[in-house]
């Protein structure tokens, strides 16, 4: 608990900053605004007449008349600047008359007060190239944008302010942060609302709150913030689930639905139907297909059904955002990490969206051209051409260069600090602790915690092994072999993306608090006295490096046997005859990041399921081009290549160091604290018990089903005894007797993700009974579990009879 002392102590520090911040800003406003007025005298060739969009009588009205707005969502970082005016005209000839983009606050604002809408990140040129194909423009500036990017858009900066609380009404740091930020955005972009002759017709405030938390006053705030910044005249929305969208509904705001293919329609707008009879529909967020995580399936969605659900939508009126239309690339380190658990995002968006990772068009765009077609007033223009596609001849040849000599800051401390304390973002850290000494039958090592990814080495690298927060590793065994004996220890640590959803999004990275030393029947003893070692994820300080390191050692290529599995910095140069894009192929190596050109691709991971990287031709030379791999783990062969289709679904488990399988647990252990029989049909059903149990763990029999197809769950949620929803933050699932990972990625962690689109689905052939086990994280306290089914239970059919038990 905070008391009012360290209250008022830290209302005092957060004054001094905002009064040192607020200077800053101002420099940076008058900076950016002679930026803004350049680019507006630019804007002023193109402007179009002045336009209006309200809301009247069930539906929009653009100039008076009613509209359907037909949105199709990109993001403008995810895709290379020099294809831009490409993906907009893709959508626009595939029927879409509106494009729909997120702001990232984290890519405009590196560092406090540091402004950056160039290149890139030139989200106003992006929206003037949407008017200029004459699309309209629905601008989401956040703060918080979720999309599976690094920490849902927010700076990790914000972290550095101890104890912050992001998205909330009462930490004035934060809110301040966010006034600077979107005034940046309106000098941007306020110019060119659709009442000033520009392409935007509305913007979104916050996003999806309501599956964050319940605070009308923090969202009123936000739409506040916009208002004041310049967003004044334009129509302003909030975007929620038909589940929780009354929680947080502004009654001066327009309320949209989000929801995903073969949802139910009907149903999703039931309530808002009710509370809101003549107000316009929107599904502000059509899920095409899904994101994907390191070491899970690639997803995908039927296109008929997407096709379907839109043209129900199209008929009843129903206006949307396809969401995404082309998802492109999470370049560099822009994934970011789902969240019960810590699930990072693939560097792949491609989403299974009609326009694929490179911009081409995919079967799922051309069924639902032609549908859009049938809806449109006009012939919809010629499909653009394709990017062309090259292949890259395999790259051996690379030399090698230390991790370490990218080393940017040394710090001694007691404790290990986070990166965010050691003011780096991303990338990689050492931590070099205190020779320790075990005795005792058995020794472990505890991170508290460790974030994300790590190789512990002892004795200058005798004994290596890998810890890895994706599969809730916490801890390792010391080898009994090693006991008694005097041990030096350096810990190598990754960050992979922030956590962009959920509770989790204060997510700091590297060893975030301490490392202690596990032996039976003694205190945990905490090792102090670290070095810690910095090596950012920054091109430029990876390239300097390399080349000083080759100089010095004038080691020239690296032969086979020294390059393996080693950790470092690995240059090669390669040619090209025509530039054109291709995917790179890293399948053969580790864990890491490449760059080629300076461009940063993004992170891979052997185990897939991406294989390759994206990259585009427009960052391609004729001539001699360079590529730099970091990797913390060393290929398993020192070659590269490119190759004209993307590998986005291939797994490799073998390549890392996992624990087997879970087998099934002993229901023996187990106790009985509910039984009975789910309603059939019912989106949620509740299973209540007679006394509140006890439980650090779940098990779920499903004794029969209604009918006798494949059963499914899609959400469970559980509460404690005084009725209000326990953290699934750390939920895992230990077992289920079966999956359904052909028709989809429907594995039993679906069944607690907090998305109600996604859902755990017994196998095909599997017939009841089924069982999952979840580990709850912690000992709590259980009265009632809510059921969620699948949505438009087709082909699946709703659990019937059941038993719960708790151990
Ligand atoms: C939500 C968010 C989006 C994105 C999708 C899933 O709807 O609003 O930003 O994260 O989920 O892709
Ligand atoms: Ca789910």
């Amino acid at each position: 608990m905070t008391t009012l002392r360290n209250k008022l102590k830290l209302a005092a520090t957060t004054a001094a900053r905002i009064t040192a911040t607020a200077l800053c800003a101002t420099l940076a406003i008058t900076m950016a605004s002679q930026h803004a007025t350049a680019q507006t005298k630019q804007q002023t060739k193109q402007q179009k007449q002045k336009h209006s969009f309200q809301t009247a009588d069930g539906s929009f009205l653009l100039d008076g008349k009613p509209f359907i707005v037909k949105a199709a969502e990109l993001h403008y970082p995810r895709i290379p600047k020099e294809y831009w005016e490409h993906r907009i005209q893709m959508c626009k000839a595939l029927g879409m008359n509106t494009i729909c983009l997120y702001v990232f606050w984290n890519l405009h604002e590196p560092s406090p007060d540091n402004f950056d809408f160039s290149g890139n990140a030139d989200v106003r040129l992006f929206c003037q190239l949407a008017q200029k194909n004459d699309m309209w423009v629905i601008l989401r500036p956040g703060p918080y944008v979720c999309a599976e990017w690094e920490m849902g858009g927010l700076p990790w900066w914000l972290l550095k302010h101890k104890g912050i609380t992001l998205r909330d009404d009462e930490e004035p740091y934060f809110l301040n942060r966010v006034a600077i930020f979107e005034k940046q955005v309106a000098n941007q972009l306020a110019d060119l609302t659709i009442d000033k002759g520009g392409p935007i017709i509305m913007v979104q405030v916050e996003n999806e709150y309501g599956s964050y938390a319940e605070d009308k006053s923090y969202v009123a705030k936000v739409r506040d913030t916009l208002r004041q910044a310049g967003f004044d005249t334009v129509t302003l929305f909030q975007c929620d689930w038909a589940s929780n969208f009354t929680k947080n509904g502004l009654d001066d705001l327009v309320w949209t639905m989000n929801f995903g293919t073969g949802a139910d329609i009907t149903k999703q707008f039931q309530k808002l139907r009710q509370l809101r009879p003549t107000a316009p529909l929107m599904c502000s967020e059509f899920w095409s297909g899904w994101f994907d995580k390191w070491g899970a399936k690639h997803e995908t969605r039927p296109a008929d059904k997407m096709v379907s659900g839109i043209t129900q939508m199209i008929q009843q009126g129903i206006s949307f955002s396809l969401y995404m239309t082309h998802g492109g690339t999470s370049f560099g380190h822009w994934a970011g990490a789902n969240s019960p658990g810590f699930a990072p995002d693939v560097t792949s968006y491609d989403y299974d969206a009609p326009i694929n990772e490179q911009g081409a068009p995919t079967q799922k765009y051309h069924l639902l051209r032609e549908t859009l077609a049938k809806f449109s007033e006009n012939p919809l223009p010629d499909i653009p051409k394709n990017i062309p596609l090259t292949t890259i001849d395999t790259i051996a040849q690379w030399t090698f260069t230390p991790l370490d000599k990218n080393a940017a800051t040394t710090t001694t401390s007691d404790s290990p600090l986070p990166f965010e304390d050691l003011d780096l973002g991303w990338g990689y850290a050492i931590y070099k602790g205190p020779n320790f000494k075990p005795q005792a039958k058995w020794a472990e090592l505890e991170f508290d915690a460790l974030h994300d990814y790590a190789i512990v080495s002892l004795d200058n690298g005798a004994w290596t092994q890998t810890v890895n927060r994706t599969i809730n590793q916490q801890s390792i065994r010391i080898p009994d072999n090693m006991l008694g004996q005097q041990h030096s220890i350096e810990i190598l640590v990754e960050a992979m993306g922030r956590i962009n959803f959920g509770r989790a999004i204060e997510d700091h990275k590297g060893i975030t608090n301490a490392v202690r030393l596990v032996t039976p029947g003694d205190k945990p003893q905490q090792l102090n006295g670290w070095t810690i070692t910095t090596i950012p994820d920054d091109y430029a300080s990876i390239a300097k490096a390399c080349k000083a390191y080759q100089q010095k050692t004038n080691m020239g290529q690296v032969n086979k046997r020294q390059g393996l599995n080693k950790a470092g910095h690995y240059r090669a140069t390669f040619k090209v005859d025509k530039p054109a894009d291709t995917f790179l192929n890293l399948s053969l190596w580790g864990k890491g990041q490449a760059y080629v050109n300076g461009h940063p691709l993004g992170r891979y991971w052997s185990i897939g399921p991406q294989q390759t990287l994206y990259l585009p031709g427009a960052w391609l030379k004729k001539g001699k081009n360079e590529i730099i791999i970091t990797d913390i783990k060393g290929p398993r062969q020192l070659k590269a290549w490119g190759q004209t289709t993307p590998e986005l679904n291939l797994l490799q488990p073998d390549t890392e160091n996992r624990p087997p399988r879970p087998a099934r647990p002993d229901l023996g252990l187990y106790t009985p604290i509910a039984s009975g029989t789910l309603p059939n049909d019912a989106p949620a059903a509740t299973i209540a018990l007679h006394t509140p149990a006890q439980a650090s763990s779940i098990a779920l029999e499903i004794l029969t089903t209604h009918g006798a197809k494949q059963t499914a769950i899609a959400e469970i949620i559980a509460l404690d005894k005084d009725g209000k929803q326990i953290s699934r933050d750390n939920w895992e699932a230990t077992y289920a007797s079966s999956d359904d990972t052909q028709s989809g990625n429907n594995t039993p962690s679906k069944a607690f993700d907090l998305q109600e689109s996604t859902f755990w689905q017994s196998a095909p052939k599997a017939k009841a009974p089924h069982l999952i086990v979840i580990d709850l994280g912690q000992t709590t306290t259980i009265s009632k579990l809510l059921i969620f089914t699948k949505e438009g239970q087709d082909k699946t059919t709703a659990p019937a009879q059941y038993r719960l038990l708790a151990k």
